[in-house]
């Protein structure tokens, strides 16, 4: 039976990508950082292995990586994201992995595109470079993201502050990427190796869209603000400026409409149509709603 490894268990795609891998037939080994979290993960769980990995510890790599076949490595958006990928690659060879499910981001190969881009291609590279069979996702902006940065604001103001201006994006649900990565991550043979995927959801969509889902699922009134980009950067005030720049240039992107491409991937991989985003409110309509 094959061990899988993921790392970044307990974040917005590892925690869906646990439950993805279950019953599939493999040992499923999470890396956590937080312990606490990943029992959490395991009390949903029960037959999860669980592993701390401290990235910047190589000896908690070498421990977590001991007796893997199969590796999803995803890293947190940290200011040494780069170098961690590299580590984790390296020791990942070291440890005789044989097959490295990498989580990128949507144009990451783009010419000259963005510093978020170029991060990740830089560990794509060190990937490609490695000799170890891999397949990189490249997902579009997460439905996730409406809930860990605007779910505050839309609960108390009815609000969703962006400044997007008009620009569409082909937003994804986490767990299409789960899904999408926990079939690649038990296919037998070599089908995925070699391979990137760009992973979206089913359309492109504004945001005064997301706001009309959201609305609909919670029955509250939620309704989309386009804010100037010096605002969103003020907002940003207690981020880094390698965070805040690196985002600012994201949103720029998507208001001139170049994250709004729709592939069909999810559903070629999986068999399954990506979530949509009236599924993706629904399904998290607590989360919007102040808790009386
Ligand atoms: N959000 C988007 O729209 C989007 C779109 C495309 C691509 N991406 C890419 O997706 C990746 C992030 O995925 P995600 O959103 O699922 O992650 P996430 O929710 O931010 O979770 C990050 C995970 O990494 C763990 N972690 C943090 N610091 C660590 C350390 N020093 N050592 C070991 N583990 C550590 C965290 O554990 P603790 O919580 O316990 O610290 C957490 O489990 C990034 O590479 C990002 O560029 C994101």
């Amino acid at each position: 039976m094959a061990t899988i490894l993921v790392t970044g268990a307990t974040g917005t795609v590892g925690t869906e990508l646990i439950s993805a891998l279950a019953n599939r037939g493999l040992t499923v080994r999470a890396g956590v950082h937080s312990l606490i979290k990943g029992d959490r993960l395991r009390q949903m769980h029960p037959e999860l292995q669980l592993v701390e990995i401290e990235y910047s510890k190589p000896q908690t790599l070498h421990v977590a990586l001991t007796g893997v076949d199969r590796l999803c490595l995803i890293t947190p958006f940290s200011e040494d994201q780069v170098e961690i990928g590299k580590r984790v690659i390296d020791a990942a060879k070291l440890a005789g992995v044989q097959h490295i499910v990498r989580l990128s981001a949507a144009g990451a190969d783009a010419e000259p595109g963005i510093q978020l881009g170029r991060w990740h291609r830089e560990v794509e590279r060190h990937l490609e470079q490695s000799g170890i069979p891999y397949t990189i996702l490249r997902p579009g902006s997460f439905m996730q993201n409406f809930v860990n940065y605007n779910a505050e604001s839309i609960c108390h103001e009815g609000k969703l502050y962006m400044p997007l201006g008009n620009g569409k994006v082909s937003y994804i649900d986490a767990r299409d990427i789960a899904l999408t990565a926990a079939h690649i991550l038990s296919a037998e043979g070599s089908t995925h190796h070699g391979q990137a995927y760009e992973l979206t959801g089913p359309q492109a969509l504004g945001l005064d869209e997301v706001a009309a889902a959201i609305s609909q699922a919670t029955g509250q009134p939620v309704t989309y603000v386009d804010v100037p980009e010096e605002t969103a950067r003020q907002a940003m005030g207690q981020a880094p400026a390698w965070m805040s720049e690196a985002m600012l240039e994201l949103y720029g992107l998507s208001k001139a409409g170049y994250a709004a491409g729709v592939t069909n991937t999810v559903e070629a991989i999986t068999g399954c149509p990506p979530h949509t985003i009236e599924q993706f409110a629904h399904h998290n309509c607590h989360r919007f709603k102040a808790s009386s």
